[in-house]
């Protein structure tokens, strides 16, 4: 199994490009599927692990999916049959459940292993079921899987649902596309890729308005037709995190390819810790010096502090000067990072969803072992100001959310590489 190595200590500095927003190319993926007429072109898609993952799911439900250059691909599911997303395939990705929404509206019924419980909790997703119900369809749970099934089409209807979440407004929203009348959706996400899959929907011909607002209105269309390509928005976290790297190495890196409007909560704490984070030609320029100063952060749906930024923002808290407390509110178990940091010298400890972290001078190198996605961002941003060597254990965690990591901290000057069974690959 791989293993990244990370000598810790070098100053950042340089240019990064931010890829394609894995949690926008995701849905805008299976949004594919409503495309009866007409292939789906998209540029900027991130080579991702979890992308790929997507893609296998669409060509074994029947799509063609074509590379058309590095960051450019063809998804065309006018001759999708199939509706079954197999268990081998969602247990590798809980965000196999966005082609849920898509496929019941089609084809009126689809069948969809349920996601089974993760490490950074239970992961429900009861709101998705509910809300689809209400449009018309029945749900059964058989061996492990959602069946559900409707009598005509999918009718739009008022959905409120009882918790924020993310992939289900994406879900319903891509139902409502092609359900017959209007559908409301209260207490929607708001998070800018929602904006991003309704923008690639509404060039496609759906009428979705109010995306990034609590509500939703989706005036249900018979069909969607050809569009321009689309190009996906930029990453926030891959970008959140390479912000992290500048202000734990008291570096200066200037970011191209994000919108600095959807990182605002993010860069706001940056600050409050002493970054100096300004907008100019290249792009979003952060520059540090000193230690950071520790910051309380609680995490909440967006606008407020995104739960994949929090363990980035523990391990820069781990090194500041004095003590913070971070509370997760959105996932529960999410604080997994905070062992191995420990294990690096940071003092840390947990009281149900509150981390309280008391900063010290340095870390120290050691082995540890990637957990999660962005637990395993943490680590690196660990091995990135650690005293001597660290090794990351379970790194394809990495490779789901962030496209060609190591080669993209060499160019900032970092020493990273990858250990691949005995063959080593350190950077000098
Ligand atoms: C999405 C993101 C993930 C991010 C998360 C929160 C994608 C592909 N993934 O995940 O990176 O960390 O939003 O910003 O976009 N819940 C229920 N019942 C449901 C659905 C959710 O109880 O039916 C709970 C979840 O267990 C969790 C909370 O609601 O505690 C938020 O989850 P949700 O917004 O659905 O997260 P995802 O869409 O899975």
């Amino acid at each position: 199994m791989d293993k990244l190595v990370l000598e810790g200590g070098e100053r950042l500095s340089g240019i990064v490009k931010v890829s394609g927003a894995k949690n926008a190319t995701l849905p805008i993926l299976a949004a594919a599927i409503l495309c009866e007429n007409h292939p789906l072109v998209l540029h900027n898609v991130p080579h991702l692990r979890d992308v790929t993952t997507m893609l296998t799911l669409l060509s074994e439900l029947g799509a063609r999916t074509m590379l058309c250059d590095k960051h450019s691909l063809q998804v065309d599911a006018r001759d999708l049959k199939q509706t079954v997303a197999p268990y081998a395939l969602v247990k590798q990705m809980r965000a196999s459940i966005l082609v849920l929404g898509p496929l019941l509206t089609r084809f009126g019924e689809a069948k969809v292993s349920l996601p089974g419980g993760c490490l950074i909790g239970s992961r429900p997703v009861d709101q998705h079921l509910h809300a689809l119900e209400r449009m018309g369809a029945e749900f059964e749970l058989n061996d492990g899987y959602i069946q559900g099934k409707v009598n005509g089409r999918l009718q739009g209807a008022v959905i409120d649902f009882d918790r924020v979440t993310v992939t289900g407004t994406e879900n319903v929203m891509m139902a409502a596309v092609l359900a017959q009348g209007k559908t409301e959706i209260h207490h929607a996400a708001c998070e800018p890729e929602i904006i991003d899959l309704a923008n690639c929907l509404n060039a496609m011909g759906a009428k979705i308005q109010g995306a990034g607002m609590h509500t939703i209105v989706i005036n249900g269309v018979k069909s969607l037709g050809p569009s321009d390509p689309y190009t996906i928005m930029g990453d926030r976290i891959e970008a959140g995190t390479y912000l992290a790297a500048a202000v734990i190495n008291q570096g200066d890196i200037t970011l191209k390819g994000i919108d600095p409007t959807v990182l605002h909560a993010v860069t706001a704490v940056l600050e409050s810790m002493g970054a100096i984070i300004t907008l100019n030609a290249d792009g979003l320029r952060c520059q540090m010096e000193g230690r950071p100063k520790a910051v309380d952060i609680t995490t909440d749906v967006y606008p407020g502090f995104p739960t994949d930024m929090q363990a980035q923002l523990m391990v820069l808290n781990a090194v500041a000067e004095g003590s913070a407390k971070i509370k997760e509110t959105i996932f529960e178990n999410r604080f997994m990072h905070a062992q191995e940091l420990n294990r690096m010298g940071a003092n840390i400890s947990i009281d149900g969803n509150t981390a309280m972290i008391k900063g010290v001078e340095k870390l120290v190198g050691a082995p540890v072992m990637a957990t999660d996605l962005r637990a395993s961002a943490c680590l690196v941003l660990a091995g990135l100001v650690a005293e001597g060597t660290t090794t990351i254990d379970r790194v394809y965690h990495l490779c789901r959310g962030y496209e060609r990591i190591e080669e993209k901290l060499q160019s900032l000057g970092a020493k990273i590489g990858r250990l691949q069974d005995t063959f080593e690959t350190v950077a000098s």
